[in-house]
C-alpha cells in the first residue's frame, strides 16, 4: 500500500510525512512544486529512505498526476499543497486562485479518473483527504460559540476564499461523482519547520536577531493554536476511521490573543537564551493592521473527539516550549530559509507598515 501526499515539503506536509514514516512502513509519494514554502531540508532525515518517493511537480499538471496515480496506485491522496499565507494572498491573490482552486480541481479530476477505474476492495478503501482551514468560516464575535462543522462559510481574505472554494469542490466531487472524500478544517498550527513568515516563527527568529516584533493593530486578534504533531495525528485518525463525505474540525482548545502569544515566546526566549540587551518583549512594535483582519477564530473540536476519540496531546505550554527549543537547535535551517526571496518578502510586507 502507498499514499500520495501533495505539498509534503511544506510546514505541515513535511511534519506529516516524517510522522507517517516514523510510525509505519507504508511508502509515501510526495508531490511538491517546491515554491518558496517548500523545503527539501525538512525531509533531510529521509534521504536514502526507499519509503519516501519525492516528485518535484505541480498539482495543476494533470498528465503528471495521472502517471503518478497509475504507477504508484495509492490507497489515498492527502492534499496539503496550497498557497497558505494570508498576507501574501493580499499582495498577490493570483497564485492562490491557481493552486488552491484550479490545482485542487485538477487533482480531484485525476483522482476521480483513477478511483473510477479501481475495482472491489481497492475502490471501497480509496480516500481523498482534503486538508483545509478554519479561516473558511470567517470571523467570530468575542462571545460567539466556536466554529462547528455546520457553521456558514464566510471567508474574508483571498486565501480563505480560495480554500473555501476548494472545500466546495471537494464536497461537490463527493455528492455528484461519489468520490470518497474526507475534509478536515484545522486551526492555526505551530511547531518545527514553520516558515518564518507566520506569526510564531517570525517572532522567534526576529527576537533572536534583535529585530522588531511586528504585531498587527492592537494584537487582540484571537486564534486557536494547535501543535503541528497533533494536527498530523488528527489527520491520520480521520484517514483511518473518518466517515466518507464528512467534515471534521480540528483544534487545540487553546484560544489566545496574538499579544499573549508574542509575550509567551519572549518569556521562553528570556529563559532559554537570555539577551544581554534585556527582555525580548522590548522589541515588540505595533504596526499597521492587516487589511480585512479576522478578529477571532475558535474551533469546536467535539465531533472528532466524539466520533473518533481524537484530542490534542500537547498543551500550548508544552508545544510552544518544544517549538522554541527546536528553533534554537536549528539555526542552520533558519539561516537557509532566510536567504534570497524571503528577504524580498519582508520588504514587500513590512516596509510600508
Ligand atoms: P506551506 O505554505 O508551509 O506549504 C505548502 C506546500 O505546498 C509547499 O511545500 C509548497 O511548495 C507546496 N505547493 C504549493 N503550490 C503547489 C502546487 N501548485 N503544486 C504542488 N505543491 C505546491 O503550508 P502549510 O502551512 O504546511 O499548510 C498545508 C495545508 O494545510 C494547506 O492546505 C493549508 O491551507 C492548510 N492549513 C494550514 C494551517 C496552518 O496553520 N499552517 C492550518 C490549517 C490548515
Ligand atoms: O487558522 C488557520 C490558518 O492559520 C491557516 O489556514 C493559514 O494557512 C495560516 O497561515 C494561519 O493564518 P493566520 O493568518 O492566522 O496566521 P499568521 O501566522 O499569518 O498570523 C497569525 C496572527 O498573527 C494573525 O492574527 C495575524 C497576526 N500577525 C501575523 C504576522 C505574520 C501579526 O500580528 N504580525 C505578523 O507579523
Amino acid at each position: 500500500m502507498t499514499i500520495l501526499v501533495t505539498g509534503g515539503a511544506g510546514f505541515i506536509g513535511s511534519n506529516f510525512v516524517l510522522d507517517w514514516l516514523a510510525q509505519s512502513d507504508e511508502p509515501v509519494v510526495n508531490l511538491d512544486a517546491l515554491t518558496y514554502a517548500g523545503n527539501l531540508q525538512n525531509l533531510a532525515a529521509l534521504q536514502g529512505d526507499a519509503r519516501h518517493i519525492f516528485v518535484h511537480g505541480d498539482i495543476g499538471d494533470r498528465a503528471l498526476l495521472e502517471s503518478l496515480l497509475a504507477e504508484h496506485r495509492p490507497r489515498a491522496v492527502l492534499h496539503f499543497a496550497a498557497e497558505s499565507h494570508v498576507d501574501r494572498s493580499i499582495h498577490g491573490p493570483a497564485a492562490f486562485i491557481k493552486t488552491n482552486i484550479e490545482g485542487t480541481f485538477t487533482l480531484l479530476e485525476a483522482a476521480r479518473g483513477y478511483w473510477n477505474a479501481l475495482q472491489g476492495d481497492d475502490r471501497a478503501a480509496f480516500r481523498f483527504h482534503h486538508v483545509s482551514t478554519d479561516e473558511v468560516y470567517g470571523s467570530l464575535a468575542p462571545d460567539a460559540p466556536a466554529f462547528t462543522e455546520t457553521h456558514p462559510y464566510e471567508p474574508n481574505s483571498p486565501y480563505s476564499a480560495s480554500k473555501a472554494a476548494s472545500d466546495h469542490l471537494v464536497r461537490a466531487w463527493h455528492h455528484t461523482y461519489g468520490l470518497p472524500v474526507l475534509t478536515t478544517n484545522c486551526s492555526n498550527n505551530y511547531g518545527p519547520y514553520h516558515f518564518p513568515e507566520k506569526l510564531i516563527p517570525l517572532m522567534i527568529v526576529n527576537a533572536l536577531a534583535g529585530k522588531p516584533l511586528p504585531i498587527y493593530g492592537d494584537g487582540m486578534q484571537v486564534r486557536d493554536w494547535l501543535y503541528v504533531g497533533d494536527h498530523c495525528s488528527a489527520i491520520r485518525t480521520v484517514l483511518a476511521r473518518g466517515r466518507v463525505g464528512e467534515v471534521y474540525n480540528i483544534g487545540g482548545w487553546n484560544e489566545m490573543p496574538n499579544r499573549d502569544i508574542v509575550h509567551a515566546v519572549c518569556a521562553l526566549l528570556d529563559e532559554l537564551r537570555p539577551s544581554a540587551e534585556g527582555p525580548y518583549a522590548r522589541l515588540i512594535t505595533h504596526v499597521k493592521d492587516r487589511p480585512g483582519h479576522d478578529r477571532r477564530y475558535a474551533i469546536d473540536a467535539r465531533k472528532i473527539e466524539r466520533e473518533l476519540g481524537w484530542r490534542p496531546a500537547e498543551t500550548f505550554a508544552s508545544g510552544i516550549r518544544k517549538t522554541v527549543l527546536w528553533y534554537l537547535d536549528h539555526a542552520e535551517w533558519v539561516a537557509n530559509v532566510q536567504s534570497g526571496g524571503y528577504r524580498d518578502w519582508l520588504a514587500t510586507n513590512y516596509t510600508a507598515r
